[in-house]
């Protein structure tokens, strides 16, 4: 999905977005996806498919912001497309919140650099 990759977030990962992005995780994600982004919500175990481990920085630095927003704006089975529930911005709010799960919140920052990230 090349047009998907290059996709830009426009928008900025603040307090104010990743509070919105929890909500929105909180009512529409979290039971397949998990409270802690790893993929063991309350309803993993009967899907045919494993959600993913968004915890995972490894998996999630291959991925771009385009690539996360057309996962929840088109879905893939067994996860619903969120295209028609959720506004382009509550989904890029999801992005910003999604990546919090493997990297340090812009606003936990002010006590140091994220000390897991290593350097390629
Ligand atoms: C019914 C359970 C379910 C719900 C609800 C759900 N997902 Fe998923 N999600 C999955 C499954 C299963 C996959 C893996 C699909 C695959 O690999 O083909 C997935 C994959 C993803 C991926 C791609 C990354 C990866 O590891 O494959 C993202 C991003 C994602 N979901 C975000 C969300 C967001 C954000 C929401 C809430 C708006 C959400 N999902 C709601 C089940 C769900």
């Amino acid at each position: 999905m090349a047009r998907a990759r290059k996709l830009k977030n426009p928008v900025p990962s603040t307090p104010e977005s990743l509070a919105a992005g929890l909500l929105a995780y909180q009512q529409h994600c979290q039971r397949c996806h998990g409270a802690a982004g790893d993929g063991k919500g309350e309803k993993a175990a009967e899907l045919a498919v494993a959600p993913g481990d968004f915890t995972d920085a490894k998996t999630m630095d291959r991925v771009t912001d385009g690539e996360i927003f057309w996962q929840i704006s088109e879905g893939r089975l067994p996860m619903p497309a969120f295209k028609d529930k959720l506004g382009e911005t509550e989904r890029w709010e999801l992005v910003d919140y999604i990546r919090t799960f493997s990297r340090k919140a812009p606003a936990a920052s002010s006590t140091g650099p994220a000390p897991h990230r290593a350097q390629p």
